[in-house]
């Protein structure tokens, strides 16, 4: 199976080098693939990895990966081609953040998303958010701080949640589907919260946990 992931942050290089351990082919992409670090990853991911245009990487990726900082996301789906995205699930990792007085805060949210953005600017696409309220450390060793996160998911196609859930439980991660896209108003809360409790402890390692009884 083959893996574009559009973003060479933090995500997409843990994501892309992660999925490339669990045997997928991988192809990252960047504005600029021959730059240093888009290098250095291709050499740490090894086997697997390769790195291209957004466009190329869309193109290449039979699932792709929105890895994007959200001021530059619908610059990075027009520069990779809405048509490569037809008919592909797009597990999109983004949040719609903006700088505030404290720091980085939600752009958007009770009656929109960026998921539900995500969506509009693919409409032939599978949109299904995914990771986007976890360090990307935890979206692959969700065990990291002794007991395991949660991971909210969202998405209209049930079948693309399906793929997404085989793909989040490889790493470990339970999966609690949520529903429709527009869940993504409260996963991307969740980041606003996630941001709080960074900047009120200075920890930037914490993630949720839902308590129930199933
Ligand atoms: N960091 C985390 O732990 C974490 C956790 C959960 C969710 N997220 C979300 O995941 C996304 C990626 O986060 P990140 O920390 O990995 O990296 P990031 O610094 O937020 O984003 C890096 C990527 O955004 C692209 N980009 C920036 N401006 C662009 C523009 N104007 N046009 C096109 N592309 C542009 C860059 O492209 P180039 O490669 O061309 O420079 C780069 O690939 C964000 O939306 C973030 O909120 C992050």
């Amino acid at each position: 199976m083959k893996i574009g992931v559009l973003g060479t942050g933090q995500v997409g290089q843990v994501l892309g080098a992660s999925l490339v351990g669990l045997g997928y082919e991988v192809m990252i992409g960047s504005r600029d693939p021959n730059s240093q670090k888009v290098k250095d990853w291709v050499a740490h991911a090894a086997g697997g990895s390769s790195a291209g245009t957004f466009e190329e990487a869309a193109a290449f990726g039979q699932i792709i990966i929105l890895a994007t900082q959200w001021a530059g996301t619908a610059n990075a789906i027009e520069l990779a081609g809405a048509a490569n995205f037809a008919g592909k699930i797009v597990i999109d990792v983004t949040n719609p953040l903006k700088d505030g007085p404290n720091g980085p805060e939600l752009a958007i949210g009770f009656s929109d998303s960026g998921g539900e953005t995500v969506q509009r600017l693919l409409p032939a696409a599978k949109v299904v958010k995914a990771w986007n309220h976890v360090p990307a450390a935890l979206m692959v060793s969700p065990h990291l701080l002794g007991e395991t996160a949660d991971m909210f998911i969202c998405g209209n196609d049930a079948a693309a949640k399906q793929k997404v859930t085989i793909i989040l439980k490889a790493f470990g991660c339970p999966v609690i589907d949520l529903g429709g896209i527009e869940q993504a108003r409260l996963t991307e809360a969740l980041t606003g919260l996630w941001i709080r409790y960074m900047v009120i402890s200075g920890n930037w390692q914490h993630a949720f946990k839902l308590i129930r009884k199933d």
